[in-house]
């Protein structure tokens, strides 16, 4: 039994990731929350949501509210409010705009919701993530964002694509920003369970177009169709299942990390984290020599953005 809330519910991502996360049995109540001003549009997203549930058989309460403080009993809230991205632009251009309006959502967030879990999408995700730890005051495993689980899920079908196996036979991962600085960790990747490095056709792989392909995804589905949606609200839809099923599943979002539990930090950044009803749990994990140089890249950029914005 769990109520859901949408902050940003009348956008792309919110809008479509709510109807993903509606057909999650956990969830019994979903509040879609938008601006002030929008509320028809809110009614009419309602309404035509209503029509899906029809279809499907779903009972849900479903709600729209327009006032921040209606997140009051949410168990968990995701958070897509602020400026998308624009064709051409990159994620951390929106920084300071976004930081602004994450920060007066977090605060009343912490006020109106202490018990809830936030989960942030707005860019950049990383950023975005450590401003409203700041400014919630809740706890670092109520916050956390939805970082390179994306990513990882793009790399993860590439893969799948080029051995031709089935997507659930691959488990890869990539930490860092969800933005250029990604890391992916080929050294934990597997395919049926096999060590990829420990395949004959390995050095054949072509990691570096996979790895360029995964950085240049957003840009290319938002040049092309204005916006990312199915990706980041099926990716969305997982963590919200994952936390609400108690699955205790190890999946890579931006999570709080402190220096001295992992050695690099402190920041929020795709790291592998264990999820569950209580929250998000970053497990520290020993990298190769090349994958080290390249998250503390990461971290150290992630860190000096996140004191811009929060100076
Ligand atoms: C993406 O890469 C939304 O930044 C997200 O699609």
């Amino acid at each position: 039994m769990a109520k859901v809330t949408i902050i940003g519910a009348t956008g792309n991502v919110g809008s479509f990731a709510a109807h993903t996360i509606s057909e999650i049995p956990h969830v019994t109540e979903m509040l879609l929350m938008g601006r002030p001003g929008r509320e028809n549009f809110l009614e009419g997203c309602c309404r035509d949501m209503s029509d899906s549930f029809a279809a499907r058989g779903t009972q849900m309460r479903l709600a729209h509210s327009t006032r921040l403080v209606d997140v009051e009993g949410s168990d968990i809230i995701i958070c897509t409010s602020g400026a998308p991205r624009q064709a051409g632009q990159d994620r951390n251009d929106l920084a300071v705009a976004n930081a602004r309006v994450v920060a007066e959502t977090a605060e009343i967030v912490g006020e109106r919701a202490p018990d809830a879990l936030l989960l942030m999408v707005t860019n950049p995700v990383d950023v975005m993530t450590a401003v409203a730890l700041k400014y919630s005051e809740l706890e670092p495993w109520q916050v956390f964002g939805l970082g390179t689980h994306l990513d990882s899920m793009r790399l993860k079908a590439l893969i799948a694509g080029y051995f031709k196996v089935h997507v659930s036979e691959v488990h890869t991962r990539i930490i860092g920003e969800h933005g250029e600085s990604m890391v992916p960790l080929w050294s934990a990747t597997t395919i049926g369970g096999i060590q990829i490095c420990n395949l004959p056709t390995f050095s054949g792989i072509p990691h570096r177009e996979m790895m360029e392909t995964v950085r240049s995804s957003g840009q290319f589905i938002i040049k092309n169709k204005g916006a990312t949606v199915y990706g980041p609200g099926e990716a969305i839809a997982t963590l919200v299942r994952t936390i609400l099923g108690d699955e205790n599943r190890i999946l890579t979002v931006s999570g709080y990390i402190k220096s001295e539990v992992h050695g690099i930090g402190d920041a929020c950044i795709g790291v592998p984290a264990r999820l569950n009803r209580k929250g998000v749990f970053p497990v520290p994990i020993r990298l190769e020599e090349q994958e080290v140089a390249g998250f503390k890249a990461s971290v150290d950029k992630i860190r000096s953005l996140t004191a811009e914005v929060l100076e």
